[in-house]
């Protein structure tokens, strides 16, 4: 249960949002070339129209272009009325040891989120040489001071989620939400059990990296491929994927013209996840929100398991 910082008096429940907007491009010049095919002005204009259509879950992290995506949406809150739903992330840096140190990194996320407190404040990794553990005690810590609403994790395998479940069950608090890698092409949590598990504890599903980092819009090829550190993860799927993507082409003609991205991420949203597909331009935006409001049949979801990877 969440509530929002501004004007939203009703609780809000994680598991009604149907879609998200990731934000790791947003002013991310190394991985996603921010600056370069586009900028604040085209990421202010996503946010605004992300808005105007009824999505306001936005996800971010402290690390995200070293902390000018969570700058750029506290600018863009600004000249904002409308309730805003953000989640963001500490980043368990091996040179970080101290509790101290975990505070100070969440008042520098309020501080460029502009914000008194966050919707959704999560453990980016599980990381050692501190234990998760002493990190959850310092959430619900936050969560008790109610600097936070909801209390996350990220990249948490099956055990640790387990234990992390059980950790804040201790404090009588529980785990919102497991952000993990799912798409079709990474459907590991199926296998592994951490999605049966998530489902049955109520944890909402929070999959990151929903297009593929792109490759499921069909828009990269072997021959097309992306640039950047994308082209090296994903060199050898590029020839494997075009099955997939042409049943992804045809689905989308079946339900009236809609494109890859939307079908994969209505994939996404059948399976009970919560897809927060990454956006840099409106195109791009209109595209993925087109997965909204309808549902592939549970045949068309069994037939694209059935191409994808497992
Ligand atoms: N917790 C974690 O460790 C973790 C890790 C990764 C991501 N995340 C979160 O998940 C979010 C999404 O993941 P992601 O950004 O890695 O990958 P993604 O959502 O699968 O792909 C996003 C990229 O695909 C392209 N794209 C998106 N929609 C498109 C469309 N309709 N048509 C054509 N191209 C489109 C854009 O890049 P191009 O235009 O350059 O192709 C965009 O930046 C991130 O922003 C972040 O919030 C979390």
């Amino acid at each position: 249960m969440m509530t929002s910082f501004k004007s939203s008096k009703s609780p809000y429940d994680l598991h009604q949002v149907q879609l998200g907007i990731g934000t790791w491009s947003w002013g991310d010049r190394l991985i996603w070339q921010y600056g370069k095919e586009y900028n604040d002005d085209d990421v202010h204009a996503v946010f605004t129209e992300c808005l105007n259509i009824g999505i306001s879950f936005f996800d971010t992290a402290e690390v995200y272009g070293s902390g000018e995506s969570e700058r750029l949406i506290g600018r863009f809150l600004k000249g904002s009325k409308q309730a805003v739903f953000i989640a963001t992330k500490f980043m368990p840096y091996p040179w970080r040891l101290t509790r101290a140190s975990f505070r100070k990194a969440f008042y520098n996320s309020l501080k460029r989120l502009g914000l008194p407190k966050v919707t959704l404040y999560q453990l980016h990794w599980p990381n050692p040489p501190v234990p998760f553990t002493i990190w959850l005690e310092e959430l619900a810590r936050l969560k008790e001071e109610g600097l936070i609403e909801a209390i996350g994790v990220s990249n948490f395998n099956l055990s640790q989620t387990e234990s992390a479940f059980r950790s804040l069950e201790k404090y009588g608090l529980s785990l919102a939400s497991n952000q993990v890698e799912y798409h079709l092409l990474n459907r590991s949590i199926e296998r592994s059990g951490l999605m049966d598990y998530c489902h049955e504890k109520s944890i909402r599903i929070i999959a990151y990296s929903p297009l593929a980092q792109g490759l499921l819009t069909g828009k990269y090829t072997s021959e097309n491929p992306p640039g950047g550190i994308r082209s090296a993860r994903y060199r050898n799927q590029l020839h494997t994927i075009t099955p997939l993507i042409s049943l992804l082409r045809k689905l989308g003609d079946q339900h009236g013209g809609k494109t890859p991205a939307s079908i994969a991420l209505n994939w996404a949203i059948c399976k009970g996840t919560l897809p927060i597909p990454g956006v840099k331009i409106i195109s791009q935006l209109n595209q993925n929100a087109s997965a909204l409001g309808w549902k592939l049949s549970d045949e068309e979801v069994a037939l694209l398991d059935s191409v994808s990877e497992v």
